[in-house]
Order: structure tokens, then C-alpha cells, then sequence
């Protein structure tokens, strides 16, 4: 970015209040800013009796090593304990915790006692199979419900596990296990996914001939595929099964490594971000009892994302599960066997908190709003959202469509380092804004900061900065204490930075403005890719959009824009729509935003985390040759916007 902070161009004035009822019996009240703000580290001490210590913390942080923080050293807890045992112990083994729906339409039903028995099976034969204490496990598997018994599993026994995403390569999957040093891989023959088994095994099989560390490959059956089958394979139906459910946890220091979960940022070799296990589990379970206002004998929780990524981990298995939650688990993609498939669990769960993202968000707008109407979505009562900044008329879609008018909306921004939700609303507190997470949650401390780290007034832009250690941050780089280092702690000397370009409104609330990698310096102004998506996505027509800032002779860089148009008007192409969406950008952010060029396209390049690329598209817009697609969700993607590229409209 040059000198000038980032600029800070739209404008949203509309706000959500509260609904009265869920403000009134609210688990967190307006209070909780102050008390905590009053002694920060008593407030965590105090969430840290929200777990079962076997030895209590006394000590709350170590901070004198900095930025390798120590968080209630001297306590002793075990993570799966926490999140099994004691339930069924205070007397909910009935309740159920995850209510699994298979893709193909089969599902299970597990109860708090069920899972424990399941956990204790598998922590036994994970001990069978020479796990050990400090040990490394990778799990590479589809959305089931043995994914969340393997990593509670390995937590139990006090293993770290290192979960790669199912839809990752051999090569991926390999650089993981190796990195970490694993011993053990868990996968599936497969899953389904779009209406067909699609196989993890056989990746399985062509990854661990390249990884001299793996002694065994333990095997769950969901799908029935055929797959070949080595000296390391074990069944889990074979080995599990025939364990016993009794297994005594150990309780484990606080700082004891939990898991490592590996974020391929933008370049190079990816990062295995590590966490610990008690203040990892006490941020997550607040944040999740917090932010979700989660009533555990009554509400449906659902959380949509992959267990692959942090969400998965914070928000399915750790938070929930340590707060007692009775949760939906889905297997598969939103459109199989029907668009309407989200909604249709939803009315047969009685979901009432659903956590999703806004890519999912921007296409069921795409799909159309006569979809989640044909389904009964009364039961909900909170909706959430993460990953990315939610548009403003993305934002608006969601609360009308899915939450009725009545829902809160909590945008939730967090990243895999932070372990655990940082800044959002509360939603028995926060008069709400579309398309800001807007503020720290109680003990957390956030601020925007200019390029020389000086904090930016109200109403000004520059870069999203931590200013105080917290209970779940990673604890350093697997591996790597220097890049660790190096990538957070030396941008701004003392403070964590987050890599976002961030303003603070008039109110001083929050907005997140996307990856400051991302941000366009156009004719001496850096503008967010963000604002100008938001403002493309404001006019009626447009369903999806994706900016860059593209090398301009005059500009130094000039904006373009990828849009995906909505239903009725996806056909049309013409000129005068081109310019209409020019002539709006430029009425709403003012006339440096307009992008110089428009061009629609039917698909956007995405992660498979549905976060999107856009370096492919400055790619595209500076006519280079594609770079390297190994991360997209779909890979012919690319091909088809090249395919549009002689329709692009521009001003000159
Ligand atoms: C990056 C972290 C958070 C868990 C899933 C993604 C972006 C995330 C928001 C939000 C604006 C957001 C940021 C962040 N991001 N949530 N509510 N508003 N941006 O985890 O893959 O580690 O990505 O996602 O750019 O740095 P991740």
C-alpha cells in the first residue's frame, strides 16, 4: 500500500437491533466488554472455568517470551474429556450430539454416550496401533462422523492430529504428513460428493510410498469402493470395532500440542499452524457459547463448513462439543440431489443457529429466493457467517431469505492462526451492520492500524492489527519458530498482523476489506477490492463479483471487474448493462472506483475453501499466462473466463 491509509468509500447506513426475546436471555450481556476490559487476563482465567481442569491453571499467560505465549501453564485437562465424557457424566448421554446426513439421503444419529464410547474404541485402537503422546496423526477423510472420532481420538491420547482436507492432492497430502513427521494416516475408501463416491484411498495409496514415516493406514468403509490394499492397511471396522469403549484419559499441560492444521496463504510452502489444547478449548468454547448464544438443551446447531478446515475444528468439533451442543453434520454439496438441499435439513432438524459462509451465501442468491421459500426455516434463530467479508446485499439476502427478518446476523472474522473468533457481533448486544464484523469480542484487542502502526482515526482505513496476546492463537509455525516470527510479529513490531486491510466507521465499528495482498492502488489511492465488490453486488443484477486491480499506464493500476449476473439477467451482456453497473459503482463509492473494465463471466475462480483467487484473474487482466491452478476448487474455471475475454467493455 503507499502512505495513504486505504480508503474508506462506503457508506451503510442501515442497522439491526437486537430482537428483543433473544437480548433478554442472552448468554453474554453488554457488561462482559467492560469486565473484561477492566482486567483482561482475570476475564480469561474466569472462561478457563468454563473446562475441567484436572489440575486447575493458577498461572493465566506468559507473555515474557515474546511472541511465544504461554497460556495457563500449570493447569492439566483432558480435550476430549472435555468434550465427551463430562457431559455424559453430568448426566446428558442421552442427548444427542450429532445428528450425521449422508449425502445419498442415509444418516445416524450418535448420542453424547454413544461418542464417548466411540472415542474410547478408537483411542484404544490407536494405542494398539503404537500411538503415543507427542505423536502426529494425519486424517484425510470425508465429512462423517468418524472424522470428529479420530481427532477426539488423537486428542484423548494425546496425539496431535493434522487434518488435510479431502479434497487435496497426493502431492499436498504427502508435503503435509512429511512436514509433520506423521506416523499414522486415518482415511475412508471415500465419500460422496455430487451424487458419487469419490475416492480418498487411492490418493491415500499414491501419497504414502513418499513418506518414509507412515507406519499404518487405518481404513473406514463408508462408501464400498473397490480399493487396493497394502502391508500398512487396517479396517477401522476391522480394529475399532472390536475394542473396549472404556479408556481412562490423561490429562495433558495446557500447552500440549492439540493439532496442526496447515494454510497454504498465498506463495510458497504451506504453514502448519499449531495449536494447544487449554487455550485453544476455553476461546473456542466461549467464543462458540458467545457469538452462537448457544442453548445447549435446546438449539440445532449447524455449521456447514469442512472439518478440513479451522472452522470444521473450532466450530463442529471442539467448541460445540465442549459446550454440549447437539449438532447437524452434512456430508455432501449444497445442490445434491436439489438446490434446496441446506433447507430441507434445516426444516427436518429443526435447525435453529446455522454458520455458513458467504461464497455459499452469493449462490444461493444466484439459485434464486423461491428456493429456501418452499421450506419451513421458522426453528432459526441465529445465522453466522465467515471466511471472507459479506457484501452488504449478501448480508441483507441471508437475514431476509433465511432468517425470516428475525435472525441476528453475526459476521464472524477469524483466521486458522487466531484458533478461534476475534471480532464480531454479540446477538443479544450488537445493533448490527451489514457487512461488518465491527467489533472485538470481550478480552480480545483489535485495532487499525497506518503503515507507520499508528492507529488510524474513525472513519479511516489502513491495516487489521492484534494488540494483545490471546487464549487460542497459534503458538508458532510447525516447525519454523522464525517464519513464525517473521510472517506475523515483524510488520508491526509488538503487534500481530493479520495480513487484512481493515477501516473503522464513524462508530468506530470494524470492517474487513479483504487481504491487503489484494488491495488496488489506483492513481495514488488504494482501494479495497472488497468496497467495489460490495458495490457491484448492490445493484440488482449482479449475484457475484471479483475485482483486481490490473498494471495501468495512466493509473498505475486500473480496476477490473468479474461479474456473475443473476438469474434473469444472466444473458445479457450488452454494452449499456456494462455501463449501468459502471455508473453505480461509480454513484456509490465515488467516481475513482469505477472499474475501467467489466466483464461477465458465468463461474469465479475459488479455493476449495471458497475464498477467490484473485491472482488468477489479475492473470487474466493483465494477459498473462494463467499461474499455477493447483488450488482451485475447479480447475476449468480458468478456461472458461479466458473464453469470455473478447466481450470485456471498457471506458476507452
Ligand atoms: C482469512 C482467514 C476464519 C475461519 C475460516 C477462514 C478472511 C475470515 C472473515 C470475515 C472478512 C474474513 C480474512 C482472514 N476472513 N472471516 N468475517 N470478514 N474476512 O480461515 O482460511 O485462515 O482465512 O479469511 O481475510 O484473514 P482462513
Amino acid at each position: 500500500m503507499s502512505n495513504e491509509s486505504l480508503a474508506n468509500l462506503l457508506k451503510e447506513e442501515r442497522r439491526f437491533a437486537p430482537p428483543r426475546e433473544l437480548a433478554a436471555a442472552a448468554n453474554v450481556t453488554a457488561d462482559a466488554y467492560a469486565h473484561a476490559k477492566e482486567d483482561r487476563l482475570a476475564f480469561w482465567a474466569e472462561q478457563a472455568r468454563r473446562l475441567s481442569w484436572e489440575v486447575e491453571p493458577t498461572e493465566t499467560l506468559d507473555w515474557s517470551n515474546p511472541p511465544f505465549a504461554k497460556w495457563f501453564q500449570d493447569g492439566r485437562l483432558n480435550v476430549a474429556y472435555n468434550c465427551v465424557d463430562r457431559h455424559v457424566e453430568a448426566g446428558h448421554g442421552d442427548r444427542v450430539a450429532i445428528h450425521f446426513e449422508g449425502e445419498p439421503g442415509d444418516g445416524r444419529t450418535l448420542t453424547y454416550a454413544q461418542l464417548k464410547d466411540e472415542v474410547g474404541k478408537a483411542a484404544n485402537a490407536l494405542t494398539e496401533l503404537g500411538i503415543r503422546k507427542g505423536d502426529r496423526v494425519a486424517v484425510y477423510m470425508p465429512m462423517i462422523p468418524e472424522t470428529a472420532i479420530a481427532m477426539l481420538a488423537c486428542a484423548r491420547i494425546g496425539a496431535a492430529h493434522s487434518v488435510v482436507f479431502g479434497g487435496f492432492s497426493a502431492e499436498a497430502l504427502s508435503a503435509r504428513i512429511q512436514d509433520a513427521d506423521a506416523k499414522l494416516v486415518i482415511t475412508a475408501d471415500g465419500g460422496y460428493r455430487r451424487g458419487k463416491p469419490n475416492a480418498l484411498k487411492a490418493i491415500v495409496d499414491e501419497a504414502v510410498p513418499r513418506c518414509p514415516t507412515i507406519e499404518n493406514v487405518l481404513v473406514v468403509r463408508r462408501t464400498g469402493q473397490d480399493v487396493s490394499w497394502g502391508e500398512k492397511d487396517k479396517w477401522w471396522h476391522e480394529l475399532v470395532e472390536g475394542q473396549s469403549p472404556e479408556h481412562t484419559p490423561e490429562a495433558f499441560e495446557a500447552e500440549h500440542p492439540l493439532f496442526i492444521l496447515y494454510t497454504s496463504g498465498t506463495t510458497g510452502k504451506p504453514k502448519g499452524i499449531l495449536h494447544t489444547s487449554g487455550g485453544y478449548l476455553t476461546q473456542v468454547s466461549y467464543t462458540h457459547h458467545a457469538v452462537f448464544d448457544l442453548k445447549p438443551e435446546t438449539d440445532v446447531y449447524w455449521c456447514t463448513a469442512d472439518i478440513g478446515w479451522v472452522t470444521g475444528h473450532s466450530y463442529f468439533v471442539y467448541g460445540p462439543l465442549s459446550n454440549g451442543a447437539t449438532q447437524v453434520m452434512y456430508e455432501g454439496t449444497p445442490d445434491t440431489p436439489h438446490q434446496g438441499r441446506f433447507w430441507e435439513i434445516i426444516q427436518k432438524y429443526k435447525v435453529s443457529i446455522l454458520y455458513a459462509a458467504p461464497t455459499a451465501i452469493r449462490t444461493f442468491m444466484k439459485w434464486g429466493d423461491d428456493i429456501p421459500a418452499k421450506f419451513d426455516l421458522s426453528s432459526l434463530r441465529v445465522l453466522g457467517s465467515v471466511g471472507e467479508p459479506i457484501n452488504p446485499e449478501a448480508w441483507i439476502w441471508y437475514r431476509k431469505n433465511i432468517g425470516g427478518e428475525r435472525c441476528p446476523i453475526v459476521d464472524t472474522w477469524w483466521q486458522t492462526e487466531t484458533g478461534a473468533i476475534m471480532i464480531s457481533p454479540l446477538p443479544g448486544v450488537t445493533e448490527t451492520k451489514p457487512g461488518a464484523a465491527q467489533v472485538p469480542l470481550p478480552g480480545i484487542s483489535a485495532t487499525v492500524v497506518d503503515d507507520e502502526g499508528r492507529e488510524v482515526p474513525d472513519g479511516a482505513g489502513g491495516y487489521l492489527v492484534l494488540t494483545e496476546p490471546w487464549p487460542s492463537m497459534l503458538r508458532t509455525i510447525w516447525g519454523d519458530d522464525q517464519r513464525y516470527i517473521d510472517t506475523y510479529w515483524s510488520r508491526f513490531p509488538g503487534r500481530y498482523f493479520a495480513g487484512d486491510g481493515a477501516k473503522k466507521d464513524d462508530d468506530g465499528d470494524i470492517w474487513l476489506l479483504g487481504r491487503v495482498d489484494d488491495v488496488m492502488l489506483v492513481s495514488g489511492h488504494n482501494i479495497s477490492t472488497t468496497e467495489v465488490e460490495s458495490a457491484l453486488v448492490s445493484h440488482p443484477k449482479v449475484a457475484e463479483s471479483a475485482v483486481v486491480g490490473a498494471t495501468d499506464a495512466t493509473t498505475g493500476q486500473a480496476i477490473v471487474a468479474f461479474v456473475i449476473l443473476r438469474g434473469t439477467a444472466a444473458s445479457d451482456d450488452g454494452d449499456a448493462l456494462l455501463a449501468e453497473l459502471r455508473d453505480h459503482v461509480g454513484k456509490t463509492l465515488g467516481p475513482i472506483a469505477k472499474p475501467k473494465r467489466i466483464l461477465t463471466v458465468t463461474e469465479l475462480p475459488k479455493t476449495r475453501s471458497g475464498k477467490i483467487m484473485r491472482r488468477l484473474l489479475r492473470d487474466v487482466a493483465e494477459n498473462r499466462q494463467i499461474g499455477d491452478v493447483t488450488t482451485l476448487a475447479d480447475s476449468t474455471v480458468m478456461d472458461l473466463i479466458q473464453a469470455k475475454l473478447p466481450s470485456a467493455a471498457s471506458e476507452d
